[in-house]
């Protein structure tokens, strides 16, 4: 039995070892100057916009993951949140043309306390370009998620990448296309924790595109 267990021990071990190695590393560049902020229309309001974070200099969002608050949450907290969080992760395309990327920047804005972040979906070719936000509107006395789900073009080959959020709510207009190289930075509005009320976690975010 105790065999079993130290053997369970070291293989999860192993396992959340490796998942530690392969990430990225937290890294940005606060003020590094950007050319446009693209947004989106049908985000919601509650909460207040978190800090601007900005890919390290000469480097370019190529993927993204999402923070998410399931089925399975929801059920245990009898509130749903939905999108709790958004990751950008950034190469270096002098260093590297093509993914999937082992040596990578990740930049986050404000986050929601819910959920589990998912894997990190790459563009093949390219940076991301523009994004469309997926949004649950207000209502009224149910249950409110706002954000659910967001999905990016990259520059490269008309690829089209979805996340693996919630899929309460309709999805919106694409913002802009990044006229520059590709999406750098990000800002989320995002909801404190509101004890016995209802929680919605992420309502809106805006991204930069820098030359
Ligand atoms: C993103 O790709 C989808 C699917 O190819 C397309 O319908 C949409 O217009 C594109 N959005 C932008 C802003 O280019």
């Amino acid at each position: 039995m105790y065999k079993f267990l130290s053997l369970t021990l070291i293989s999860l071990l192993t396992v959340f070892g490796q998942y530690v190695i392969a990430g990225g590393r937290f890294e940005r560049t606060i003020s590094r100057p950007f050319r446009s902020l693209l947004t989106v229309h049908n985000g919601l309001s509650w909460g207040s916009w978190g800090q601007k974070e900005m890919c390290p200099t000469g480097m370019y969002a190529t993927g993204f993951s999402l923070k998410v608050a399931g089925m399975w949450e929801s059920l245990q907290f009898g509130d749903n949140t939905a999108l709790n969080g958004i990751r950008l992760h950034c190469i270096n395309p002098s260093k590297s043309s093509s993914g999937p990327y082992e040596d990578y920047a990740t930049v986050q804005s404000d986050v929601g306390s819910w959920g589990k972040w998912s894997d990190i979906k790459w563009c093949s070719s390219g940076f991301l370009s523009s994004f469309q936000l997926r949004v649950e509107t207000y209502q009224g006395t149910l249950d409110d998620t706002a954000a659910n789900n967001i999905r990016f073009n990259c520059s490269g080959n008309a690829e089209m990448l979805k996340g693996s959020g919630m899929s309460w709510g309709e999805w919106g207009d694409w913002s802009e296309k990044c006229g520059g190289k590709g999406i750098c930075g990000i800002e989320t509005l995002v909801e404190q924790p509101q004890g016995v009320g209802d929680d919605t976690a992420l309502n809106d975010v805006r991204m930069h595109c820098c030359d």
